[in-house]
């Protein structure tokens, strides 16, 4: 990786991801790919937390990993673990708090556990949701509005609350990407196109 990826940071992000998630399904080509548009979409957070946003996209699903399952919850799960790491408060924040994480936590009855990590909200934590939700689980980019497609067919059969939440969330994570797209203007919406499908 290129431009912000010079820090320590961010190469120790990437190899603790391929150390939890390699063979997690996708996980880690999910997480790889949300981390290259992390590099590309960088400039729309202030410059200081550049290297922070491709990290916490970097670590963003590490909860997924069995070794690290605990409530079932992977946001919360995979915070855990960085905090047991001794990873920044931000970034374990970032990493609980990912893709308005808060809605499916107070269907789980977790919220409370979440609130116990920062939720900063703003330009980083938009950027964080952006990769995320324009990235397939199996690692495609994609707009938002395949990615949203994509997850109702994969969680029809979940449980009512489950469905319920991810419906409510779902202008939350409307109005994060049409953000992060207007701090990248016109020519710089790297999603625009969606690009072909892997076979
Ligand atoms: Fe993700």
């Amino acid at each position: 990786m290129s431009n912000v990826s010079t820090g320590t940071d961010v190469d120790a992000a990437l190899e603790l991801a391929r150390e939890l998630l390699d063979g997690v399904g996708d996980r880690l080509a999910h997480s790889t790919v949300a981390a290259r548009t992390a590099e590309s979409i960088a400039h729309t957070v202030p410059a200081p937390d550049r290297e922070l946003l491709v990290v916490a996209v970097a670590l963003h699903d590490i909860g997924y990993a069995p070794q690290l399952r605990r409530s079932g919850f992977h946001p919360l799960d995979g915070a855990r673990h960085l905090e047991t790491l001794g990873w920044p408060p931000r970034l374990v924040g970032l990493v609980a708090h990912h893709s308005g994480s808060r809605f499916m936590a107070r269907a789980l009855g977790l919220e409370d556990h979440l609130d116990a990590y920062p939720d900063e909200g703003g330009a980083l934590a938009d950027a964080v949701l952006y990769c995320d939700m324009t990235t397939t689980p199996d690692g495609r980019r994609v707009s938002l509005a395949e990615r949203l497609q994509d997850a109702h067919a994969r969680h029809r059969e979940a449980p009512e609350a489950e469905r319920r939440a991810r419906r409510e969330r779902e202008p939350f994570l409307r109005a994060a990407v049409a953000r992060v797209q207007a701090r990248l203007g016109p020519a710089r919406q790297v999603n625009a196109i969606p690009l072909p499908q892997k076979h």
